[in-house]
């Protein structure tokens, strides 16, 4: 018996509602095709760490430097995963506790521009991140925030964003999106910061698997900060991570501990470490390269049927299409996507006329399905799924299609 399925006895003995439902949710993967860009199917040994008796354990502080007796462990740990961070980025410092990708972005913010300071990022409709200073987010309402859009071609447009940082003259100018497909160009952001005199953020939550797998230029050494989360394309734990110089480390840590956090989840910070070091193989790079692959070829497949795709194609693992002039919305072919067995997210295009829980648009992701060991192959025939979708075929038509990849690429 594994130590898993003895966790999973003991909760069953005693709550036997949450085991069903954790159960469901197993099988509920087991049996879905995840496309959702940010999403990934994390490795058995990362798993793992989180259901380990780290959960019971307060670290407040860093290494060497702890608010709490017993942390031997914990300070092991945490120097494996800043460690290996470091050498997988090539960078001078970094932070593994935040909880989330949006504490990492206010912690580096707070840092950089302080209370009331001007930053600049990119809509939220746009391609943007919420914690890029949306003003539903606390990072627009504790910043002065300025955004950019992307060009009609659906690229950033540079021009646009220099313009915007001459006039608001911020602090931090944030590079970096959720549903943006291509490469983006962090030496160009980054003169346009000097010429402003802001600290660059590049926010590469998103590519961070591809830019540490050498699959995509990397921001460490351009940008003063780089903020990320580990559990997208770096196929890690869920939480965050701040890569920065050495200069500016100190500011960095402070304002993550305590300055927007208490303890770090000591057993996501093992996590981490473990999913750095497999990232640090040879193979990771082998799976980015599969990930850019496969998102290259169902852009192309998706495009040869008649779909529009926003920018023209993909530079990275995300395909947003565009389902303007079609007679279906983003929302409809979530749903139908899902009575098929696929799991997608409806997203907003650049100049969506329909609202947020609507959209004209659907972003899809290939992280989970290479993770499950899928090729040109597998991906041709999801195209065809999607493309049938859109066009109004019933799902239940895919069902079998969708289940038999599914048996064929078990999760890891
Ligand atoms: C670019 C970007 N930054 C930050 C985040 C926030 O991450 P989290 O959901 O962990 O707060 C996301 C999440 O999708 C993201 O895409």
């Amino acid at each position: 018996m594994t130590t898993q399925d003895l966790h999973v006895n003991a909760l069953r003995n005693q709550d036997a509602d949450v085991a069903d439902w954790l159960q469901r949710e197993d099988q509920r993967q087991t049996t879905t095709l995840t496309l959702i860009a940010s999403e990934n199917h994390c490795s058995a040994a990362v798993r793992e760490t989180g259901s380990s008796r780290l959960t019971d354990k307060y670290a407040e502080g860093y290494p060497s430097r702890r608010y709490y007796g017993g942390c031997e462990v914990a300070d092991e740990i945490e120097e494996l995963a800043r460690a290996r961070a470091k050498e997988l980025f090539g960078a001078e410092a970094a932070n593994v506790q935040p909880h989330s990708g949006t504490t990492a972005n206010l912690s580096a913010l707070m840092a950089l521009a302080g209370p009331q300071g001007r930053i600049v990022g990119m809509s939220l409709k746009d391609g943007g991140h919420l914690s890029h200073g949306h003003p539903k987010s606390h990072t627009g309402m504790l910043f002065d925030p300025a955004q950019y859009g992307v060009n009609d071609d659906g690229l950033i447009d540079m021009d646009h964003v220099r313009k915007i940082c001459k006039e608001h003259q911020p602090h931090v100018l944030i590079a970096g999106g959720s549903a943006y497909a291509r490469e983006i160009d962090y030496q160009a952001f980054a003169e346009i910061a000097r010429e402003v005199g802001a600290y660059l953020l590049a926010d590469i939550a998103h590519p961070a698997g591809m830019i540490a797998g050498k699959v995509l230029p990397s921001p460490v050494g351009v940008a003063d900060v780089v903020t990320m989360t580990t559990h997208k394309t770096l196929r890690g734990p869920r939480g965050g991570m701040i890569l920065a110089s050495a200069e500016i480390a100190k500011k960095i840590n402070s304002s993550v501990f305590p300055g927007s956090q208490g303890g770090p989840i000591m057993q996501q910070v093992a996590g981490k470490a473990v999913a750095f070091g497999e990232a640090l193989q040879p193979s990771f790079r082998e799976y980015q390269l599969q990930v850019q692959a496969n998102a290259a070829h169902l852009a192309a497949h998706l495009q040869s049927a008649g779909l529009k795709i926003v920018s023209g194609g993909t530079d990275n693992h995300i395909v947003l299409v565009d389902l303007q002039g079609t007679d279906v919305t983003g929302a409809d072919v979530e749903e139908r996507a899902l009575a098929a067995g696929l799991a997608v997210n409806k997203n907003a295009v650049p100049n969506d006329p329909r609202p947020p829980m609507v959209t004209s648009g659907l972003r899809l992701g290939t992280p989970a399905v290479t993770t499950r060991g899928f090729g040109k192959a597998e991906i041709e025939i999801v195209a065809d799924v999607v493309i049938g979708l859109v066009r109004g075929e019933d799902p239940a038509r895919y069902r079998a299609i969708v289940q038999d990849l599914c048996a064929a690429h078990p999760l890891p």
